[in-house]
C-alpha cells in the first residue's frame, strides 16, 4: 500500500508513521508537511531513510495532486492544533484548517484515492461538568473556538463531497492525545517541561475543565482500524474513558516528578475556556473491534515524563519561545 500522510512532522501523524513502520513495515509512507513552528524533521529522523518526506503546503494544489495521484490512501493529519494559538491569530486555521482539506479532498475526488480525515472532538463543544451525557457520532456540530469551528467545516466539506461525489472518505473526531512528540505549547508536555527547567506549573483558571485522554498510539491504532475496515462515509469516535480533570492530571505531574503538590501558578484563563468534553466509543469498539491498550494513565504519564527527561534535545530549542509567547497573554 502506498500511504500518503499530511502532516507527518507534527505529533500524532509522526507517532503514526513511527507505528506504521513498526506494525506494517511494507507500507510504502509518504510525508507532506509544511513543516510549521509545530512541524519536526527530528521526529521523523528515526525512520528518515525508509519514507518519503515532501515539503509542501496541503493548499498547494499542484504539490497535493501529484501525491495524491500516486497514492492507494491518505491519512490526514495536517492543521493547526492550537487553541490558544487560534485565539490569538484565526488566519493560518482557516488556511490549513479548511482551505488545506478542501484541496485535499478535490485531489481525491480527481484521484479517487481513499480519504481518512483525523478531526477532534472540539467540533462538538463542549458539555456540562455534572452533565452525565458524553458525546456520540449523532451529537450536533457546536464549536467554541476558531480552532474547533474550522475542524468542524472541514469535516463538513469531508462528508459533502463523500455525499455530493462519491468521495471514499472515512472521518474520526479523537479526544485530548497525550505521549512523545507533543509541542511544549500543549498541556501536559508544557507543564512537564516548566518543571524540568525550573519553571513552576500553569493551570488556567481553577483547573475545572475536564478533558478525555487518550495515549497517541492507542488514537493511531483506531486511525489504522477505521482506514482498513471503516465504513465509507461514517464518522467513528475515538476516546479512551479518560476523563480527568485539569486540577487532577496537574497533581499527579506534580506527584510523579516530587513536588508539592501546590507547586503551581493558576494564570489567566483562557476566552470561552470549553468546560468538557468525553467520548462515548462504543460503536469504534463494538464495529470495529478496537480498545485501547494504554488504559493505565498514570503509568502512561510517568512514560511520558521520561521521555521528555531523556529528550530535552528535542524540545529544548522550542521552550523559551513558547513560554516568551504564554508570558506576553498573561499565561
Ligand atoms: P501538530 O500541531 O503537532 O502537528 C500538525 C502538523 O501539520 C505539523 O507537522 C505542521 O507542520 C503540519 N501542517 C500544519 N499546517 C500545514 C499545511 N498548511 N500544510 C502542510 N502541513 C501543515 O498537531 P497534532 O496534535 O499532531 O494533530 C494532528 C491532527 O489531529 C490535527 O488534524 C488535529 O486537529 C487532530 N487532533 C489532535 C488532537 C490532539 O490532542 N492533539 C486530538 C484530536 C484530533
Ligand atoms: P490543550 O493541551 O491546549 O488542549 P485543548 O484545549 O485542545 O483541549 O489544553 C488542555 C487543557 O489544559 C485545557 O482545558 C486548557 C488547559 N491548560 C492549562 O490549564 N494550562 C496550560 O498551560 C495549557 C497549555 C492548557
Amino acid at each position: 500500500m502506498r500511504l500518503l500522510v499530511t502532516g507527518g512532522a507534527g505529533f500524532i501523524g509522526a507517532n503514526f508513521v513511527h507505528l506504521t513502520l513498526r506494525e506494517n513495515p511494507d507500507v510504502d509512507v509518504t510525508v507532506l508537511d509544511a513543516f510549521t513552528y509545530a512541524g519536526s524533521r527530528e521526529a521523523l529522523a528515526p525512520v528518515a531513510d525508509r519514507i518519503r518526506l515532501v515539503t509542501g503546503d496541503i493548499t498547494d494544489g499542484p504539490v497535493v495532486d501529484a501525491l495524491v495521484g500516486a497514492a492507494d490512501a491518505v491519512v490526514h493529519f495536517a492543521a493547526e492544533t492550537h487553541v490558544d494559538n487560534a485565539l490569538a491569530d484565526p488566519a493560518p486555521f482557516l488556511h490549513s484548517n479548511v482551505i488545506g482539506t478542501f484541496t485535499v479532498l478535490e485531489a481525491v475526488r480527481r484521484h479517487g484515492t481513499r480519504l481518512h480525515h483525523v478531526s477532534t472532538d472540539e467540533v462538538y463543544g463542549d458539555l456540562a461538568l455534572d452533565d452525565p451525557g458524553r458525546f456520540t457520532e449523532s451529537t450536533p456540530y457546536n464549536p467554541s473556538s476558531p480552532y474547533s469551528s474550522t475542524k468542524a467545516s472541514a469535516d463538513l466539506l469531508v462528508r459533502a463531497w463523500v455525499r455530493s461525489y462519491g468521495v471514499r472518505a472515512t472521518i474520526s473526531n479523537c479526544s485530548n492525545n497525550y505521549g512523545p512528540y507533543q509541542h511544549v505549547e500543549k498541556f501536559i508536555p508544557r507543564q512537564i517541561t516548566n518543571l524540568l527547567t525550573g519553571r513552576r506549573a500553569k493551570l488556567y483558571g481553577a483547573g475545572a475543565n475536564v478533558r478525555d485522554w487518550i495515549h497517541v498510539d492507542d488514537h493511531n491504532a483506531a486511525v489504522w482500524r477505521i482506514l482498513a475496515d471503516g465504513e465509507i462515509g461514517r464518522t467513528y469516535l475515538i476516546g479512551a474513558d479518560g476523563e480527568r480533570d485539569n486540577l487532577s492530571v496537574l497533581r499527579t505531574l506534580l506527584r510523579l516528578m516530587d513536588r508539592d503538590p501546590d507547586d503551581f501558578d493558576h494564570v489567566t484563563d483562557r476566552a470561552g475556556h470549553d468546560l468538557r468534553y468525553a467520548i462515548d466509543a462504543s460503536a469504534l469498539r463494538s464495529e470495529l473491534g478496537w480498545k485501547p491498550t494504554h488504559t493505565d494513565f498514570e503509568s502512561g504519564l510517568r512514560a511520558t515524563i521520561d521521555w521528555y527527561r531523556d529528550n530535552e534535545s528535542w524540545w529544548g530549542p522550542l521552550k523559551n519561545d513558547v513560554e516568551a509567547t504564554y508570558a506576553r497573554r498573561g499565561q
